[in-house]
């Protein structure tokens, strides 16, 4: 069995919420910490969020508070519409800010720091799984630029290629946590450690049905009944946006890329994020069979992009993970 040492930095936001669980009952997945980061919600929503999911599932994980702001661009406001008032599903939260409260433990450092004592305390160990907005790993890259060669890899949930025609769900050109902070996913994207995007062109083909949902709830025990708990003004965003009868796997499609990597196909080459104009957050790769050159890509690392899946493969994954575990 191979371990993966995890720092999950995350806005959570009920995606993320049941992808926290995911990881936390999958056998292989050691979690070393969790950061914040504004996005879903704010900062100080999204960090009682985390104190509270680690309490409640992970009381031995450390929370580290994360970015406010995007590196250059004004914080987006905060989506009650898609991930309720409270950022997590408008479930029941024990009231305060008090980590003690929580179970939990709050880390005093701020999370990009946390990100690079972590790294170099388990040299070519640490995975980072970032299903927010990339300013924490933006942050921790430019204080600490070596932490590049010492992380074993970074695994985003981010993006839109183009594949399937799949463009963005916050602008016709862009994807949310591109979008919330396209000068860090420029960043990230650039530095030379081994990264993979899980993005909309895969994400929104892993679809957890009202079905699906029902047989979590009725057969996965308390999990079961916390994610039907968590999901349900989730669910009624896809309903209302999309006649969407089910959820879109964002977030988790992250965890399963890392422990079944073979459930993906990737495409490898250099990306860009547009950080101006009307296509600002769009994620462009140059794949690396194109034999035109392009300065502007040419010089980055070559990196990996999701294209395609064993969708039902990951639905089963995440099912068989917490019917596992219960
Ligand atoms: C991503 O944006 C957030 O709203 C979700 O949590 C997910 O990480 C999907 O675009
Ligand atoms: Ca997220």
């Amino acid at each position: 069995m191979s371990m993966h040492k995890v720092i999950y930095d995350t806005d959570p936001g009920v995606d993320d919420a049941m992808a926290l669980l995911f990881q936390v009952r999958h056998p292989e997945i050691e979690l070393l910490g969790i950061t914040s980061v504004f996005g879903n919600a704010t900062i100080e929503d999204t960090t009682r969020n985390a104190l509270f999911l680690a309490g409640r599932f992970a009381p031995h994980v450390p929370i580290a508070r994360g970015a406010a702001t995007p590196l250059v661009r004004e914080a987006p406001g905060p989506l009650p519409f898609i991930h309720g008032n409270n950022g997590v599903g408008d479930i029941e939260l024990p009231a305060g800010t008090d980590p003690a409260a929580f179970g939990a433990t709050l880390d005093p450092r701020p999370a990009h720091r946390f990100i690079i004592d972590t790294v170099r305390a388990n040299p070519g160990e640490v995975t980072l799984l970032a299903v927010g907005p990339m300013t924490n790993l933006a942050l921790a890259l430019a204080e600490d630029p070596e932490i590049a060669k010492l992380v074993k890899q970074v695994v985003i949930m981010g993006g839109a290629f183009g594949i399937h025609g799949t463009l963005g769900n916050v602008s016709p050109a862009a994807e949310a946590n591109i979008f919330n902070d396209p000068h860090a996913a420029d960043l990230v994207f650039g530095a030379t450690w081994p990264l993979t995007a899980v993005g909309l062109d895969v994400t929104q083909l892993t679809i957890m049905s009202a079905g699906y949902l029902k047989a979590l709830r009725d057969e996965a025990g308390a999990d079961g009944q916390f994610v039907w708990e968590v999901s349900r003004v989730y669910h009624d965003f896809h309903l209302s946006s999309e006649g969407l009868d089910g959820i879109y796997v964002h977030d988790s499609s992250a965890v399963a890329f890392l422990v079944r990597p073979d459930l993906y196909t990737v495409r490898g080459g250099p990306v860009r994020v547009l950080t101006e104009g009307i296509a600002i957050g769009q994620t462009i790769q140059k794949p690396s069979t194109m034999p035109v050159p392009a300065p502007e890509w040419d010089t980055r690392p070559s990196q990996s992009v999701c294209i395609a899946a064993d969708y039902a493969g990951v639905l089963d994954l995440y099912r068989a993970t917490l019917l596992a575990a219960g």
